[in-house]
């Protein structure tokens, strides 16, 4: 038989070890194991009843049709709308594109942007997959490392180091994946006046437990918003996200959509009407309960050796130093979930700053998360007598 030759840029690309860690929990199931899953960012809850409601209905009266490439206008409304009420920010339904969940419309971002060599500014540790997007879109990640000591906040400071002629756009997300931290007022106004464009990515927004909430479009208009409704609306299965871009940015993407994805699912986009105009209180009863499980996660995993300097104050994730055990926090995640049978990320899936981190996902219940730290306590005790 004869190979298929892969492309280089495909053969570079790493894999999303949380993924990873899940596919393997998934198989040690399958073998009979039980398995407690703390390693995704996947809401345990099932979605808001009106959204349930609103995609039957959807489906009943037929929406199960293309729609247009940037996505059907009253769903483009009620995202404008959304950020006219909850941040004061003008924007107008025609710089919304909706995609089936944020990664594409982040992937198709940056492959609008980037030229090759383009420099895009994020953190250490950032989110698993910006690095490779970017990379993969020809553009360079180039990093600014926040640590835990100052709670991981990003200095203004630091950023401007490192802008130079071939910086493009400094990428940000506050509430952070997988440190949750929460950039205040104060530095997204800072960050607003190097005068960069940012692209912010809003996904964990609803999920905030200490403090306000902001939206970089509060404070700049060279700005990119990128969101869905994953987290905050417990949709991931729905696939359904979107980016707000300044207006000379909309008609590449629309005809990169066009091209690549078409549209949206159609009813998925009708039911995510319901969710911004109808779910709030959903949402907040959820966050409320994120917060009762970090409250008894912080506590509960420092009681057992790993170190937590500050409090994650919003997403659903801790990011906790492991080095008391390892220094390899994939080998670690790996025999965690192996030995204890619970799956948990590796820090250094979130990039360098993040090595000897293991990430613990609380987007499970308090029974599941109680039950985790029992096994991880009993495997650590007998690890360290072995
Ligand atoms: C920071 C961040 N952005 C984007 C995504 C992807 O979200 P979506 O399900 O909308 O593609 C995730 C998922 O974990 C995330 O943590």
């Amino acid at each position: 038989m004869k190979q298929v030759g892969i492309a280089g840029r495909a053969e570079a690309l790493p894999p999303f070890i949380a993924m990873e860690v899940l596919e393997r929990a998934q198989e040690l199931e399958r073998a009979g194991g039980h398995i407690v899953h703390l390693e995704l960012g996947e809401p345990d809850f099932p979605t808001p009843s009106c959204v349930h409601e609103a995609v039957v209905k959807a489906l009943a009266e037929g929406h199960t049709k293309y729609t247009h490439s940037l996505g059907i206008w009253e769903l483009r409304k009620a995202i404008a709308a959304h950020y006219a009420s909850r941040y004061g920010a003008q924007v107008s339904p025609e710089q919304v594109l909706v995609t089936a969940g944020t990664s594409p419309a982040m992937w198709l971002l940056f492959s609008a942007i980037l030229e090759s060599e383009d420099e895009v500014i994020l953190t250490n540790p950032h989110y698993a997959c910006y690095p490779n997007i970017i990379r993969f879109s020809g553009g360079q990640p180039t990093y600014v490392t926040v640590r835990e000591r100052d709670g991981f906040q990003l200095d203004p400071e630091a950023v401007r180091e490192k802008m130079g002629v071939r910086t493009k756009a400094l990428l940000i997300n506050s509430p952070a994946n997988p440190t949750g931290a929460v950039l205040p007022e104060k530095c997204l106004k800072a960050l607003a006046d190097l005068g960069l464009l940012i692209i912010s990515d809003e996904i964990y927004h609803g999920l905030t437990y200490q403090g306000g909430e902001h939206s970089i479009l509060e404070y700049s208009d060279h700005a990119v918003v990128l969101n869905g409704f994953s987290k905050a609306y417990a949709m991931t299965g729905w696939r359904l996200g979107y980016a707000i871009v300044p207006r000379t940015l909309i008609r590449p993407l629309q005809k990169m959509h066009q091209n690549f994805f078409i549209s949206a699912s159609d009813f998925v986009q009708r039911a995510a009407i319901a969710a911004l105009r109808g779910a709030r209180a959903e949402v907040e009863k959820m966050r409320q309960i994120y917060d009762e499980r970090r409250r008894f996660l912080v506590p509960a995993l420092r009681r057992i050796g790993f170190t937590i300097s500050r409090e994650p104050q919003g997403a659903f994730y801790v990011l906790a130093d492991a080095t008391a055990f390892a220094a390899d926090s994939y080998r670690f995640a790996f025999e965690i979930l192996e030995q204890a049978k619970v799956a948990v990320t590796p820090g250094i899936d979130f990039g360098s700053g993040a090595e000897g981190h293991i990430r613990f996902s609380y987007a499970n219940s308090l029974d599941n998360i109680r039950e985790a730290v029992r096994r991880i306590e009993e495997y650590l005790g007998a690890r360290r007598e072995g």
